[in-house]
């Protein structure tokens, strides 16, 4: 399914690797995603709190996911994939999972104003989790304590929301992961604060044309290094760069399982796609340099030159034709102004 026309522009062949190591090299290290917290013990109401998240008392309790396989990385050249025995339920499942998810990312679209704390939108996506029977897939994550991340400008992803107030110009991510019987949707987009900038604009797009020239490698038979060459190529012919630290991921019952999906790579490396893989592009393009660093908290991902970083992010599965985005919007708000693309 694409839900917008497809790319007109064909970029050219010159790609760098920015002294970065070659996707082959690397060849997909899963994303290490740290998860220490601490508990505050010179505040007893936040050590109250922190204590209710530690022993996960929650409204609801965080549903048990194959953890046994939840948290293990995974070597990309492991021809042991997620084998989809039964098809058509597991369609039917990411299909409802990813559906919720695209609807409240829909529902964000009228939330996401200057003034609004990053609170606030953690506080809807996990109302509106609840209230559809689901639960936040990052709430109690590896010591994650968010029912979303939210990255402002230059945070490239992980951000977390707190109490300060979104800024008219700021451009954020919001990336909603849903758990609902058993599977996982995730999916994320880019919301403009108000009157943004035209190169915070333009990152957006091409960052969604990324995204969408991933998808289109999607088939069986490709690797998945064909839907980070499609990435790579398209970013830098528009003078962007892709990170390198932060990939792709298969889901289903497990949150970040194999195969790995890089963002960047060649078309000969990589796992070879069948049908029923099941798996999120998510690709995060910088406006300048694309390396990154993590900040004292552990989570948030910044861009090291303070660049505006974006991202995208879609489920999808490997069909016997093609592919299936599992998270398409409801609405039409496929990609920013979304007032003016669902009216169109
Ligand atoms: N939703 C993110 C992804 O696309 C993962 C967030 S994990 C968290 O894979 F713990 F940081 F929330
Ligand atoms: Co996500
Ligand atoms: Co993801």
């Amino acid at each position: 399914f694409w839900p917008n026309s497809p790319p007109a522009k064909f970029p050219p062949k010159t790609r760098s690797n920015h002294g970065l190591p070659a996707a082959a090299s690397v060849n997909a290290k899963a994303p290490d995603l740290p998860g220490a917290f601490h508990l505050n013990r010179r505040d007893p109401a936040a050590y109250f709190a922190e204590t209710i998240f530690a022993l996960n008392i929650w409204t609801i309790a965080r549903p048990a996911v194959e953890s046994h396989v939840q948290h293990r990385s995974v070597q990309d050249s492991n021809p042991q994939l997620l084998a989809v025995s039964e098809p058509s339920y597991l369609t039917a499942a990411l299909r409802k999972a990813g559906a919720l998810v695209s609807k409240c990312l829909d529902a964000l679209t009228d939330i996401v104003k200057p003034g609004v704390p990053t609170s606030e939108i953690d506080e809807f996506v996990r109302k509106f989790a609840f209230d559809h029977g689901a639960y936040p897939a990052t709430l109690m994550y590896r010591g994650y304590r968010h029912s979303t991340c939210t990255s402002i400008n230059h945070v490239v992803c992980h951000g977390m929301p707190d109490d300060k107030p979104l800024r008219e110009g700021d451009i954020v991510n919001i990336d909603v992961t849903y758990i609902l019987d058993g599977w996982h949707g995730d999916s994320s987009r880019m919301y403009p604060v108000g009157q943004i900038k035209r190169a915070a604009e333009r990152l957006m797009e091409v960052t969604y044309e990324c995204l969408m020239r991933g998808i289109t490698a999607v088939r069986p038979g490709a690797r998945t290094g064909a839907i980070g060459e499609a990435i790579q190529t398209y970013a830098e012919a528009e003078r962007c760069t892709v990170v390198r630290d932060f990939c792709g991921h298969g889901l289903g019952r497990v949150f970040h399982d194999r195969p790995n999906i890089l963002h960047y790579g060649e078309p000969g490396e990589g796992t070879v796609l069948e049908p029923g893989m099941l798996f999120t592009i998510e690709p995060m393009i910088n406006l300048g340099k694309p390396h990154v660093k993590i900040l004292a908290d552990g989570w948030t991902a910044v861009t090291r030159d303070r660049e505006l970083s974006a991202q995208f992010e879609h489920a999808v599965g490997v069909t016997e034709t093609g592919c299936e985005i599992f998270t398409v919007s409801p609405a039409g708000y496929h990609f920013p102004p979304y007032d003016i693309r669902a009216a169109a």
